[in-house]
């Protein structure tokens, strides 16, 4: 799957709030904005964290396609509310090393052209969002699926296929976008052993007689993977309570 939601919430009031009363944090580098073809014309952004912006004047190409280090951005410190929930959601999934940050705007009535993310950055880290404002008339689009996530949502993508945003809402859309290189499935250690039946029941279903019918589609591997992830989170609401 391209886009999928994922079952964390998170409370973006203060992270909104600091963004919205400091408008100078927005488009301090218009490259990737207003670069001749651009899919990302019509948005605002606001780099908190990527390759280090000294890089840029020694090689533009290299700066966004090739290999580095990323750094905090001197906005990161307007911008403390939103340093914490990134750090809380690098937690959350796991991760072993935090890479860029994004943040993104499309106004109402605007989109982000179809395209594909290419360079050195976009493959080596899995991308996370925690959606800041939108609703239900926008949505994050594949060919395979689409997403219109709320405010406090996370779910994670892969921008190696082709993608496009859409915002036919009257409201703004704004992305917090983290990529973050080895989260692992957001199994607490009590939850290993409930994945493991479910994942293994999934598994030995595809080798029943009947598997693989009209009516019974065999899954993939991923595919089971991820539904017994599911049925995990299923789990843990039922024992939570909501
Ligand atoms: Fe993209």
């Amino acid at each position: 799957m391209s886009i999928r939601a994922l079952p964390q919430k998170y409370d973006v009031t203060a992270a909104v709030a600091e963004i919205d009363r400091q408008p100078d944090v927005w488009n301090r580098y218009r490259d990737r904005l207003d670069r001749y073809g651009s899919p990302h014309t019509h948005v605002d952004d606001i780099w908190v964290r990527f390759n280090a912006i000294e890089n840029m004047e020694k090689d533009k190409i290299a700066f966004f396609q090739g290999e580095h280090e990323s750094v905090w951005y001197p906005v990161a410190d307007q911008l403390p509310a939103v340093r914490a929930l990134v750090e809380t959601v690098y937690s959350d999934v796991g991760g072993s090393k935090l890479g860029g940050v994004l943040i993104t705007r499309i106004p109402p009535g605007s989109s982000v052209s179809p395209h594909i993310d290419t360079g050195w950055h976009a493959g080596h880290y899995e991308k996370f969002a925690v959606q800041l404002k939108g609703n239900a008339q926008q949505a994050f689009c594949f060919q395979d699926a689409r997403l219109s996530s709320l405010p406090g949502d996370l779910y994670t993508f892969d921008n190696s296929k082709l993608h496009w945003v859409t915002n036919d809402s009257d409201e703004d859309r704004m992305t917090l976008i983290i990529c973050i290189k080895g989260a692992s499935p957001m199994l607490k250690p009590s939850e290993v052993i409930p994945f493991d039946l479910y994942f293994a029941s999934l598994m030995s279903m595809q080798a029943h007689p009947g598997a693989g019918t009209k009516e019974h589609r065999r899954l993939t591997m991923q595919e089971c993977s991820d539904m017994a992830v599911e049925m995990v989170m299923i789990r843990r609401r039922t024992i939570e309570g909501n």
